[in-house]
């Protein structure tokens, strides 16, 4: 039994390309792997608390030492990284958001990426992750293309943004399915919608 970690994060319902698209994927996949658990959690409308001075105190001090100011500056951190763990496959929904992610993303990554809970860093300073033998897919939605070999995709910090920090803390298999050209008329978001589904039945598959 798998437990997947399905996470959106457009603060738009029904009009988002990436919630629709997880949603057929985990409904598609349910299907097939009935024995399979989800956990969901919905960041297009729970908004993370950013990291703040009695965090970084809290992260990097022993546990013991904390006091109850502390304690409860990392009691979510501790909740999403718990979360995360136990899950061994992640299907995110991720809209690009000025090349990047959106903020609220970034601020559930900033809540997760933690010093003993989900990285290390070794005597010789370097760091070495310690959520291994996962799996990811990364769903996005995105107005444009940045596909590689093109003058645009010097602008994507989406993906390679993704790949480096969910690969800091051991994530290193991660698929992407770019919904891409969805603002460049009804001909190319046609094509790409049904590009990405054709990926998600591949994935479904064989994943
Ligand atoms: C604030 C904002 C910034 C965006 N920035 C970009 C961008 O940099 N590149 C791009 O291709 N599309 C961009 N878009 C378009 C979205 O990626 C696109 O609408 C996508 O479908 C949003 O995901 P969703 O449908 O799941 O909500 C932006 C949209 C918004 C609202």
């Amino acid at each position: 039994m798998t437990n997947i970690l399905h996470i959106d994060t457009s603060p738009r319902d029904a009009r988002s390309i990436s919630r629709q698209l997880t949603k057929e994927l985990i409904t598609n996949w349910q299907g097939t792997y009935s024995q399979d658990t989800v956990t969901y959690r919905d960041l297009g409308h729970q908004l993370i608390a950013p990291v703040d001075e009695p965090w970084i105190a809290a992260t990097f001090s022993s546990p013991e030492s904390h006091t109850p100011e502390l304690a409860a500056a990392i009691k979510i951190s501790d909740e999403l990284i718990d979360e995360f763990l136990a899950a061994e496959r992640y299907v995110f929904g991720v809209p690009m958001y000025n090349f990047s992610v959106p903020s609220n993303f970034k601020a559930y990554i900033d809540q997760i990426v933690r010093v003993k809970r989900t990285f290390v860093v070794n005597e010789q300073g370097g760091y070495e992750g310690l959520v291994t033998n996962k799996k990811m897919l990364v769903i996005t939605a995105r107005g444009g293309s940045y596909t590689q070999g093109t003058p645009a995709a010097q602008f994507d910090f989406q993906e390679p943004y993704i790949r480096a920090i969910f690969g800091l803390i051991g994530v290193t298999d991660i698929t992407f399915i770019h919904a891409d050209n969805l603002a460049m008329g009804d001909d190319a978001r046609t094509q790409s919608l049904e590009n990405a589904r054709q990926a998600m039945k591949d994935i479904v598959s064989n994943w």
